[in-house]
C-alpha cells in the first residue's frame, strides 16, 4: 500500500493540475499496477449473488470485464448491438450471463435495454458503461455529433432509467469508462453552443470531447449520489489492443496492431482498473474519482470542473427528455 506522500508523488507525475478532485479518493490506493490484470485485482473477490451491466461485452475491455466478473460469481448482463453478438460472447464465457441489446446511437434502443433490466428486478450492484467508439469522419445523429452521441449520451440515458436499481443495492457502483483522451477535447470543454461539431471536428478532438463528457458526466453523478450508498467514478483503462481503431484508416490500423502488440496493454491488463474499481473493498466510500492503473489519479481542471458538469447534466436532460424516466 502506498503512503498518503507517495500517493501524492504517484499522482503528480500523472499530473494535469496539482488538485484532487475528492478527500476520499486516496482510499482507493491498491498495490496494483500497470501490468495488473483483471484477474489478479479481483483475486479472492467473491461477487456470488451480485450482479453488473457491462455495456459493449462482445469485444476488447468489456468482454474481458464481463468474463472476469462472471469468473468471480456475479451474474452480468452484457450488452451488444445485436443479439447474435451479445450470445456468442456470452457464450463463450464461463458463469452466469444474460445477452441484451444495446444500441447507443438510438435511443429508443437505449430505452428498450433499460426497460429489460428493470423487468429483471434485482438491483444492480455494478452499471459499467464500457461501450465506445472513434470515428474517422464527422458523423451526426439527429444534429449531434456521434461520439458525444454513442460514448457519452446513450450511456446518460441508460444510467438515468437504471439509477434506482444501483441505488437499490446493498453498495451500487457506477463506473465509467472514460479515457485520458479528454485531454484532446477544446480547451474550453463541453461545446455547448455547437453539439453538431460542425465547426471544431477533428477525430481526436471529437473522441476527446466525449470522453470529458463521461467524466463529467460521473462527476455529477457523485454528487447526485452523495447521501445513498451509491458511487460513480471514471476510470481511464490505459492504451489498450483492441479494435477500437476499426474505423481508422487501413494504415492506422495496422499500425496501431503493430503498435499495441509491442507497446500496449493486452485485454487482460486493460480491464484490470474497470475490475478493480467495480469491485475491489477499498473503494466502498470512494466516489466522484479518477482511476488509472487500478489507483486514483489527478484529473485535468476541465475533468473537474463541477459547473461545466452540471450544465452539461441539464442539457443532456433537454436532449433525451424524451427517452429518460
Ligand atoms: N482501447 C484503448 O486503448 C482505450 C483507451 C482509453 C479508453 N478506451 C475506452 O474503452 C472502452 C471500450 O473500448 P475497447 O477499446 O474495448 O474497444 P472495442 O474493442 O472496439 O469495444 C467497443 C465496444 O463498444 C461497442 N459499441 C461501439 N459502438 C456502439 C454503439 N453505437 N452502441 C452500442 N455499443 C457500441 C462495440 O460493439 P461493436 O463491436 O458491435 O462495434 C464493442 O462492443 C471505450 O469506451 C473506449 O473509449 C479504450
Amino acid at each position: 500500500m502506498l503512503s498518503r506522500r507517495q500517493f501524492f508523488q504517484l499522482s503528480s507525475s500523472w499530473a494535469l493540475s496539482p488538485l484532487i478532485g475528492h478527500a476520499a479518493c486516496e482510499d482507493g490506493l491498491s498495490q496494483f499496477r500497470s501490468g495488473s490484470t483483471a484477474e489478479e485485482v479481483t483475486s479472492g473477490i467473491d461477487l456470488t449473488g451480485k450482479t453488473a451491466l457491462v455495456t459493449g461485452v462482445n469485444s476488447g475491455i468489456g468482454y474481458e470485464t464481463m468474463r472476469v466478473l462472471a469468473l468471480r460469481g456475479a451474474h452480468v448482463i452484457g450488452t451488444a448491438r445485436t443479439q447474435e453478438k451479445g450470445r456468442m460472447a456470452c457464450d463463450s464465457v464461463e458463469g452466469m450471463t444474460t445477452p441484451l441489446v444495446l444500441e447507443l446511437s438510438d435511443f429508443g434502443s437505449v430505452v428498450e435495454c433499460a426497460d429489460s433490466v428493470s423487468k429483471m428486478g434485482m438491483p444492480i450492484d455494478m452499471l459499467i458503461c464500457n461501450a465506445g467508439a472513434i470515428f474517422s469522419e464527422l458523423r451526426q445523429i439527429n444534429g449531434i455529433e456521434a461520439h458525444f452521441v454513442v460514448n457519452y449520451l446513450g450511456h446518460f440515458i441508460l444510467v438515468n432509467r437504471l439509477l434506482e436499481r444501483v441505488i437499490s443495492a446493498p453498495q451500487g457502483r457506477i463506473v465509467i469508462v472514460g479515457s485520458r483522451a479528454h485531454q484532446s477535447a477544446p480547451s474550453d470543454g463541453i461545446q455547448f453552443n455547437d453539439l453538431s461539431g460542425t465547426t471544431w471536428f477533428n477525430r481526436q478532438t471529437a473522441y476527446g470531447h466525449s470522453k470529458l463528457a463521461n467524466g463529467l458526466h460521473s462527476l455529477e453523478l457523485s454528487r447526485r449520489l452523495k447521501d445513498t450508498r451509491a458511487t460513480s467514478n471514471v476510470i481511464h483503462p490505459g492504451v489498450v489492443q483492441t479494435n477500437i481503431a476499426r474505423d481508422l484508416p487501413h494504415w492506422q490500423q495496422l499500425a496501431f496492431r503493430l503498435y499495441g502488440y509491442l507497446f500496449l496493454k493486452d485485454l487482460q491488463e486493460g480491464a484490470a482498473t474497470t475490475s478493480y474499481v467495480a469491485t475491489h473493498e477499498n473503494l466502498i466510500d470512494v466516489n466522484g474519482c479518477y482511476f488509472a492503473d487500478s489507483n486514483p489519479i489527478t484529473s485535468d481542471e476541465n475533468m473537474q470542473d463541477e459547473q461545466m458538469a452540471s450544465r452539461l447534466w441539464d442539457v443532456s436532460e433537454s436532449l433525451t427528455s424524451d427517452y429518460l424516466a
